[in-house]
């Protein structure tokens, strides 16, 4: 066998006949070569010829004549990882090399048949083999923890021998085909063969994928042993004849495999041994996945070799085939767990508890979606209602994808949140970083709030000096509002017709989406937004009835409120002059002028970064939220000195987790990549892009009727033939979208309004497979 091909196949190893030197023999070699002469005693073995040689002064040792066939190089590897462990990690319970008298590790013997066979001396572990493992739950985490480390102290170490084929490495699983005709039993024949057919299609594929290193590959409980007074504490680990460079996975399966023979509850017993593996090595998803198939693949081939071999040797037939009734019982125990369960459950010791959402082939084949929602009402209440008719399951995100538990992916044209895309590395590696490092409250010292804030105020009129963090725009909204009060002494707020600002209870009052106008109370009156169908642009906006209207019931206006995309109105950016207009006759009836950044805000409209620039105006407190923190809960109230110094002196504020240094650290990388990505650009020349496009269509299909908004927020408003906005057909176009792998979503007062909200990184290409999808939809319905 040549060595320098590493392909060696040790079929013949386990065809050869175990060595038969006599008990005189060896108590020979043990005396010449290594200078021992105590009492032997005979080991079993399956392959090899092993004793035990006590000494008088009570020193024991075993003495192990390898298979003719064995490759010494194998030995080699051996005898080097045993002296690297004890290296790295002397306190795993392995065996010390006894050199021989010439002071090597390994002396080679002749047989009279003239065969050679290697033959080397390792210390005795004290301790006894674990006496029944099925009844000794107390071993299964201990043996776990025992191989990761074994595992650990092996991570360094290497040998050039050790990429050979044997055919115990669960990597050849698929080799085992090859010895089905010597299984007769039929319902074993379908058996292993249901387990082949499941190794092939879900471990072989991951197989130039995983983790791999020198492995014991055999710490099973019949090559351990334990203290004679404790059962649970393992004191040794011998036969290290299998290892070989393979799957760190394949390792803990083999394990797992042979330590269940005869359990009662299989499924938690690995489990037990999987936790406490994992407390050493943490495994990955990917590994977790293919377990199941693995533990059933290392079954399989017990009960395949035992069934080759014993062909080849029927007269160590008791030997070969003793276990094998039970192994082939566990195997069938193991076909009626559900592999889904069972990966879930190793998912959760783990601490990886939404194994369908990591996994989407191993989705809840048992929740249909009707289940799940009701589910979803029973446990979450009825507020909390689904996108679309046939609502999405979706578990991952990508830039402007979104993946469902299908597998099906879905061009994202809605989520403002995942502002700079979804799960940025940028952002998703600030916030692991940081989330490693430190998160606490305002409380303490820390740069990076301080940092943020500084960036923010820099983008900002250089009056607007001051920034407050809190988490969502609600709260800043809130916060703006105590502010406003404040300094202004007085009660009302003024908002547009369609508004939404938040959902607590001062935000939800100026939130007309939610509480409808006429439901609004005394303090609240509106304004019509910058739409095309209101009287504003040509003359007014309304606010001077607004004001007069509420003087009426009591209160002057202590805020102007104004979403500067105006998204829940219907999506207009601010005509020159209408800001203007309605901040000089807010301020002038004593309130103050409030920009709602939540949706427009961080460069979206293209040709501003923030809505309010589209006029001539310095608002007096901006809020900011959504797109923020890309998904992480961060939003901010920015404004005058003067003013925040008023809040301060009445009441104070702390909010406990807005401006944490992980909120902070995710708000620097969003800023970060739209610098870097020149995201503002692209949302320019993209929304450009989509908007002559849209116009194109309009001339084709009058149901396309005004196109509004700027940049990557764009309304489009869906007309019946008489003009007429028409929310039920915008609903069937949102729908026959996302059908066809595009969301939208729709807005506006009953919501005839198509809306257009990717996130940023959305290019013209994906702007085309948006119109491709428009299309369809308006050619179809
Ligand atoms: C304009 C505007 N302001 C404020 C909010 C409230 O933000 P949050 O949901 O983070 O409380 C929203 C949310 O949709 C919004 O669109």
């Amino acid at each position: 066998m040549s060595i320098a091909n590493h392909e060696l196949f040790q079929d013949d190893i386990l065809e050869t006949q175990s060595p038969g030197f006599t008990n005189e023999q060896v108590k020979d070699i043990a005396k010449n070569l290594f200078g021992l002469t105590g009492d032997l005693l005979p080991l079993d073995s399956e392959r090899d010829q092993n004793f035990q040689i006590s000494e008088e002064d009570g020193d024991r040792f075993v003495i192990k004549i390898a298979n003719s066939a064995e490759e010494p190089a194998i030995i080699d590897m051996q005898i080097k990882a045993l002296e690297h462990i004890a290296r790295v990690d002397p306190e795993l319970p392995v065996p010390r090399v006894l050199l021989s008298r010439n002071g090597l590790a390994i002396e080679q013997i002749q047989a009279e048949n003239g065969t050679k066979h290697f033959v080397r001396i390792l210390t005795y572990l004290p301790g006894v083999p674990p006496k029944d493992e099925s009844t000794n739950p107390a071993l299964l985490r201990p043996v776990g923890a025992c191989l990761a480390r074994l595992s650990r102290a092996l991570r360094g170490f290497f040998h050039p021998i050790a990429n050979y084929e044997l055919l115990w490495d669960l990597k050849h699983t698929s080799k085992l085909r090859q010895y089905l005709p010597h299984i007769t039993d039929p319902d074993h024949h379908k058996l292993v063969s249901y387990f082949l057919d499941r190794f092939d299609r879900n471990v072989l594929p991951l197989i130039p994928k995983l983790r791999a290193q020198i492995v014991h590959n055999d710490l099973v409980p019949d090559n351990l042993l334990v203290a004679k007074d404790d059962p649970g504490r393992i004191v040794g680990i011998i036969d290290f004849g299998d290892m070989v460079h393979t799957l760190l996975i394949i390792d803990l399966a083999t394990t797992i495999a042979a330590t269940l023979r005869g359990h009662a509850d299989p499924v938690g017993e690995a489990a037990e041994i999987v936790a406490g593996y994992n407390e050493i090595i943490q495994l990955e998803e990917s590994e977790l996945r293919i377990l199941y198939d693995l533990i059933a693949a290392r079954l399989t081939m017990l009960n395949v070799i035992a069934s080759w071999r014993v062909t080849l040797h029927p007269d160590n037939e008791e030997y070969i085939t003793g276990g094998m009734g039970e192994t082939w019982h566990t195997l069938k125990a193991w076909r009626a767990k559900d592999p889904t369960e069972v990966t879930r459950k190793f998912f959760r010791v783990c601490g990886l508890w939404e194994v369908e959402e990591l996994n989407p082939t191993l989705k809840e084949a048992n929740e249909t979606i009707q289940s799940h929602l009701l589910r979803r009402a029973r446990l979450l209440g009825p507020s909390t209602y689904l996108f679309y008719e046939r609502p999405l399951h979706i578990v991952r995100g990508e830039g402007v994808w979104l993946y469902d538990d299908d597998g099906n992916r879905y061009l994202d044209a809605y989520n403002n949140v995942a502002h700079v895309g979804h799960c940025h590395p940028h952002v998703v590696n600030a916030i692991a970083k940081q989330a490693g490092r430190l998160n606490t409250s305002t409380r303490y010292m820390h740069g990076l709030i301080l940092e943020l804030a500084e960036q923010i105020t820099k983008r900002m009129p250089e009056a607007l000096s001051v920034c407050m963090f809190v988490c969502t725009g609600s709260e800043a909204n809130e916060l703006a509002w105590q502010m406003s009060k404040l300094v202004s002494g007085n009660s009302g707020a003024l908002i547009t017709k369609f508004s939404y600002h938040g959902s607590c209870t001062a935000t939800k009052q100026f939130s007309t989406e939610s509480i409808p106008l006429e439901k609004s109370p005394s303090h609240v009156h509106s304004l019509f937004a910058p739409t095309s169908n209101t009287t504003f642009r040509k003359p007014n906006s309304g606010i001077s009835d607004a004001i007069i209207a509420m003087d009426e019931q009591g209160h002057q206006p202590a805020m102007l409120i104004l979403d500067t995309a105006f998204v829940s109105d219907g999506i207009y950016t601010s005509p020159k002059g209408y800001l203007k207009t309605v901040y000089a006759k807010a301020r002038a009836a004593g309130g103050l002028c409030i920009a709602d950044e939540v949706q427009p805000g961080f460069g979206r409209l293209g040709q501003h970064f923030w809505g309010f620039e589209y006029d001539d105006v310095i608002p007096d407190i901006v809020t900011l939220g959504k797109p923020m923190g890309n998904g992480h809960p961060l939003a901010a109230v920015v404004t005058r000195p003067e003013i925040a110094e008023v809040l301060a002196k009445e009441t104070g504020y702390f909010n406990t987790f807005g401006g944490n240094p992980v909120s902070c650290a995710a708000g620097l990388a969003v800023l970060e990549v739209i610098e870097k990505e020149a995201l503002q650009r692209n949302a320019f020349e993209v929304g450009q892009h989509l908007t002559e496009r849209l116009a194109a269509l309009q001339k084709d299909y009058p149901v396309i009727g005004e196109i509004h908004g700027s940049g990557l927020l764009q309304g489009i408003n869906i007309v019946k033939p008489d003009g007429a906005l028409d929310p039920e057909m915008a609903d069937r176009i949102m729908n026959h979208m996302r059908e066809n792998g595009v969301l939208v979503g729709t807005t506006g007062q009953h919501y005839p309004i198509i809306k257009i909200r990717p996130p940023i990184v959305f290019k013209k290409e994906h702007a085309d497979i948006l119109l491709a999808a428009l299309l369809k939809a308006l050619d179809e319905l």
